[in-house]
């Protein structure tokens, strides 16, 4: 079967392209390069030995968008990635983000209403429920006003999907991530943040590796056990085997709605200290760390219910988070040896 998906060359794309291979998926990747480069499908080659093919365009074209559907009408299924998703650039730069994260969702609905091309995954976030009422969170609990502009474009997205299939033959799934972290255990492929990384295991990493000095914490009076905010931080290549999962549950009409829903979380939450922890007790080394105030817009604690992911997908988060600092501090220390 063959499988667009956009944002190809990112973190979670790239490791899902490397789990639809595995599956024998064919995959075609549409990436505009603003957050990765193109070697990466060259490092998807050296892991399944199939180099994915990559056209080099925004999504946010209209007529580049709707050429690319009507030369490849024969895609069974979409994964979509791509968007920008830093929460802090999004409150200083919103149109930016809701002119790349919705536009490009609106091209490719239409291209794929134009082209009767049925199936799309949509990469969603746990953002949306913001500080959930209830723990676990459920994929049933409030939706919240959103924290930032990215936070909306992932609500309003969910939205534009929704009213689309209401009014179409169109299917989609929308997973909403927990915290991904951790690398493909080859550490041949990872998270590349450009710059200063705004997430927590990018800059553990970072900063042991001599990078950065020193990673702030940020806050210890959160009413948690050790003060430090919870979040529940899920092994990427668990996350790409969860979007083989459902593409191919749309593709083989097994789907209980023309919309569905799932929370892709583990259903442990752990805090910012015992991040660290495990960071230091998978590596044997001591990261330089200090408290300071907390940052603005960061919720307190959240983890996931994913019992019905778990019984109606068949799909269950498998590595702990040990195995999930360790492969993050593979893939940094490979990054660093290939210099
Ligand atoms: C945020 C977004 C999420 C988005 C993700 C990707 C929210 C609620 N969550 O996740 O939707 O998909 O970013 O960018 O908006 N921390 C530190 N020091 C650091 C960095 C982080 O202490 O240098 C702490 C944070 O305060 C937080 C935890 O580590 O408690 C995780 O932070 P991070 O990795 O940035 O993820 P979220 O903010 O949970």
């Amino acid at each position: 079967m063959k499988i667009l998906v956009t944002g190809g060359t990112g973190f979670i794309g790239s490791h899902t392209v490397v789990e639809l291979q595995a599956k024998k998926h064919d995959v075609i990747i549409v990436d505009n390069l603003s957050n990765s480069s193109a070697d990466i499908v060259d490092k998807i080659a050296l892991i399944s030995g199939i180099k994915p093919e990559l056209e080099v365009f925004d999504l946010t074209d209209k007529d580049l968008t709707s050429d690319f559907f009507k030369r490849h009408n024969d895609i069974s299924g979409i994964i979509h990635f791509a968007a920008f998703k830093a929460v802090g650039e999004s409150v200083q730069k919103p149109l930016l983000y809701y002119r790349n994260n919705l536009e490009s969702l609106v091209n490719i609905l239409q291209g794929m209403k134009d082209n009767n091309i049925k199936n799309i995954v949509f990469s969603s976030s746990c953002t949306v429920y913001g500080q959930p009422d209830e723990l676990p969170v459920s994929e049933n609990a409030p939706i919240k006003l959103a924290e930032s502009p990215y936070g909306n474009t992932k609500q309003i997205s969910e939205e534009i999907i929704k009213d689309t299939v209401k009014a179409t033959d169109i299917n989609a799934v929308a997973l909403r991530y927990f915290n991904p972290i951790g690398a493909h255990k080859s550490a041949i492929i990872g998270e590349l943040p450009i710059g200063v990384p705004n997430n927590l295991v990018p800059f553990i990493t970072q900063t042991a590796i001599g990078i950065r000095e020193c990673l702030s914490v940020f806050g210890d009076t959160y009413e948690t056990p050790d003060g430090t905010a919870i979040r529940d931080y899920i092994h990427v290549v668990d996350l790409a085997e969860a979007h083989v999962i459902a593409v191919d549950r749309m593709i083989n009409n097994k789907m209980k709605n023309n919309y569905e829903v799932f929370n892709l979380g583990t259903g442990n939450g752990y805090s910012v200290l015992e991040v660290i922890n495990s960071f230091e007790k998978v590596t044997g080394l001591k990261l330089n760390y200090k408290i300071v105030d907390r940052r603005e817009g960061d919720i307190t604690q959240v983890w996931a219910n994913p019992d019905y992911s778990n019984n109606e997908l068949g799909w269950k988060a498998k590595k702990g988070i040990d195995e999930m600092t360790l492969s993050a501090w593979k893939w940094e220390q490979a990054l660093a040896n290939n210099k």
